[in-house]
Order: C-alpha cells, then sequence, then structure tokens
C-alpha cells in the first residue's frame, strides 16, 4: 500500500480541530477519531485509581489490562472497562494530567497501536498532535492546524463556559494553553510539529465554514491526486 487511508490532523490544543474534524468526517462519511480523547481516558483511569504519573506505573501490562472502546456513538465516544468517560474526559483539570502522560513512551505505544487498529476497520479522519508524523506516516492527507495561542485560549474559555466552567480567567487558560504547547511540542518523544509534507492551515482569522471548506478541499485534492477512493 502506498497510501494509509487516513485523513491525520494535527495540532496545538484550541486550534479548532475537535470540532472541525467532527464535521468534515461527517459531511463526508468517515469515521472521526479523536486521538486526544484517548490520552484523557487514559489520565481519568490514573487519577481515580490514585496513580502517581510515572512510566514505572503506567507500563505495558497496566495498559494491556484495561479494555479501550472508541467511537460506539457520540455520547459513548469513549469507554475503558466498559465504563462511559465521555463526559469526565472534557473535565479542565483532566488537560494536565493527560498532556503528562502523553510523554510516556508505554502509553504512546498503546495508543498509537489502538488508533492503527481502528484504521485498519475504516477510512478515518484522525486528529491529534502526532498523527501524520508517527502513527500514520503515510497518511494520504495531512493538515497541520493552528492559531495564534490568544485565540486558542479565548475558544477555550467559550467552550468551558457553554459547560457550565465558567469560573476561570482568560489569563489562567492562556497560560495553561502555553504550559500545553510547551509541554506537547519540546518532549522528547512524537512532540507536536508539522509533517514536511502537512498542509499548514491557520485558523486565527478564519471563521468555522471557512476553515471546513478549505478542509474539504484539501481532502478532495489529495484524494484525487493519489487515488484514494472516499
Ligand atoms: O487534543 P486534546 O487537548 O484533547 O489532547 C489532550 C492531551 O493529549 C494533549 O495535551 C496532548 C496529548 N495528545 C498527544 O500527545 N497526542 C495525540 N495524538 C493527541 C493528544
Amino acid at each position: 500500500m502506498l497510501y494509509e487511508t487516513v485523513v491525520a490532523i494535527d495540532g496545538p490544543s484550541g486550534s479548532g480541530k475537535s470540532s472541525i474534524a467532527r464535521d468534515l468526517a461527517s459531511d463526508m462519511g468517515l469515521l472521526y477519531v479523536d486521538t486526544g480523547s484517548m490520552f484523557r481516558a487514559l489520565a481519568v483511569v490514573v487519577l481515580e485509581r490514585g496513580l502517581s504519573p510515572t512510566e514505572e506505573n503506567i507500563d505495558k501490562p497496566f495498559l494491556d489490562s484495561l479494555r479501550l472502546e472508541y467511537g460506539i456513538s457520540p455520547e459513548e465516544l469513549i469507554k475503558i472497562n466498559g465504563k462511559n468517560l465521555t463526559e469526565s474526559i472534557r473535565e479542565h483539570h483532566i488537560s494536565s494530567m493527560a498532556s503528562k502522560i502523553s510523554g510516556f513512551t508505554t502509553v504512546r505505544e498503546f495508543l498509537a497501536n489502538f488508533q492503527r487498529n481502528l484504521v485498519r476497520q475504516k477510512i478515518c479522519v484522525m486528529e491529534g498532535r502526532d498523527i501524520g508524523t508517527v502513527v500514520f506516516p503515510k497518511a494520504f492527507c495531512k493538515i497541520y492546524l493552528t492559531a495564534s495561542d490568544k485565540i486558542r485560549a479565548e475558544r477555550r474559555l467559550k467552550q468551558l463556559r457553554e459547560k457550565g466552567q465558567g469560573s476561570y480567567k482568560f489569563e489562567d487558560i492562556l497560560r495553561d494553553v502555553r504550559e500545553r504547547d510547551e509541554n506537547d511540542s519540546k518532549r522528547a518523544l512524537a512532540p507536536l510539529k508539522q509533517a514536511e509534507d502537512a498542509k499548514k492551515l491557520d485558523t486565527t482569522n478564519l471563521g468555522y465554514q471557512e476553515v471546513l471548506d478549505a478542509l474539504k478541499a484539501i481532502v478532495l485534492k489529495s484524494a484525487k491526486e493519489k487515488d484514494v477512493e472516499l
């Protein structure tokens, strides 16, 4: 196989990836895969079990003992050992634990395998940090979505307010966004970076529909060029 049948969308947190990738997938009849939700779900389990987040604790036997299920429905996006974690992964305090454990080789290998298995079943729009660089280096379409840190913090604050978690201040969210950018892009393993053959789209000054239209055009063009049937 020359190309892997996945649209890989990478970028920093708050770049608008999640909602846009979901709508792109649904418009094109493809499976939407939010890989951040997987790191978050593992973070929920680590916190629930009171494990200290070290690579020795979150080792392969521990990860292999977890039964991960993805994408049953939007309400049951992610489950571990039969427990639906779709709501709890979005709580604000989960983000930093997810970012922390995402630096562990054990966690990255476990989730990369899980993600590769999903693509064997269906063409996916998969979003994350290392999808085009590490998990699917031969993806037929790679997109790097980004935006200024201030606009990403604004979007995040809006999301939290919509969910009734409105007590956060803009400065605190901006600091979190910057810390996560630093953590995600400076880690030794699979850091966040644009793949050389990815198309970059800066969404700072673009509206939602403009971004969606631009993404669709990129996917269709890549599919045509690479002879991938959608
Ligand atoms: O996209 P998100 O904010 O839900 O991701 C949560 C954390 O998981 C983020 O800090 C980085 C990490 N992550 C990763 O390292 N690799 C991915 N493919 C997706 C997310």
